[in-house]
């Protein structure tokens, strides 16, 4: 890939970015136990979280990419190793992960409740309305779920494969990932979801 096109796809990812981290979160219907100015605070909290992870974690691959190429890159998708995320957690008492229904990494599966909202948002994306996050409550905890959606960045890795991920990158992602599910995507579709746990902080 030449640099022109590389700084295309990182122009066009941050512009994305931004206007997905530009919309204004909703309340789910299901938030039990908490007021509403509660859940509104745990989901603009889960919500910084979510948009500086995807931030540094698109950082991390597009710097990558145009050190090593695409192939080279394909390591630099993962969460774990990113000490931000490691660190925000942290501070904030919250656990990060991104889960699919599609999933790359099996560890990623989605499971029931967030295969529940992965649908909702993927009939959202259908009808043309807004992929909204959503938060649900527990007594000692407060669940965000917040959509993932691609943008032109992501299709060498995950979009098709005659078309957009070289024979190499394939190779490579088949010999890391063997039931490998995250490709045949297209720009501004739901790829997953990161789901940011965070512990309730007691008023008391
Ligand atoms: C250079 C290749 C590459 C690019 C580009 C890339 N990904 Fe990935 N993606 C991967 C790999 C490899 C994994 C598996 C990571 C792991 O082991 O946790 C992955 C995993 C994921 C997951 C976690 C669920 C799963 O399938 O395991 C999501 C969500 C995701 N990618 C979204 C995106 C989005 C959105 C973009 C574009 C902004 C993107 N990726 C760009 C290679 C890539």
């Amino acid at each position: 890939m030449n640099k022109s096109l590389i700084s295309i796809l990182i122009a066009t990812f941050f512009v994305s970015t931004v206007i997905i981290s530009c919309k204004e979160p909703s309340a789910g219907k299901d938030v039990t136990k908490t007021n509403e100015s509660d859940t509104t605070n745990y989901l603009l909290k889960g919500k910084a979280i979510a948009t500086e992870t995807q931030k540094q974690l698109a950082k991390n691959l597009t710097e990558a990419i145009t050190k090593g190429g695409t192939e080279y890159a394909i390591q630099f998708c993962n969460i774990q190793a990113l000490p931000l995320t490691d660190s925000m957690a942290k501070q904030l008492n919250a656990n990060i992960k991104r889960v699919s229904d599609q999933p790359r990494n099996i560890n990623n599966s989605a499971n029931e409740k967030e295969m529940a909202y992965i649908q909702s948002i993927k009939s959202a994306i259908e009808k043309g309305e807004t992929a909204n996050p959503q938060v649900t409550s527990s007594d000692n905890e407060v669940i965000g779920y917040y959509p993932i959606i691609t943008n032109s960045l992501c299709l060498q890795c995950h979009g098709n494969k005659n078309t957009d991920i070289t024979k190499e990158s394939q190779n490579k992602i088949a010999s890391l990932y063997p039931s490998d599910k995250a490709t045949g995507y297209s720009i501004n579709q739901l790829r997953g979801i990161w789901v940011i746990n965070m512990k309730k902080v007691s008023k008391n």
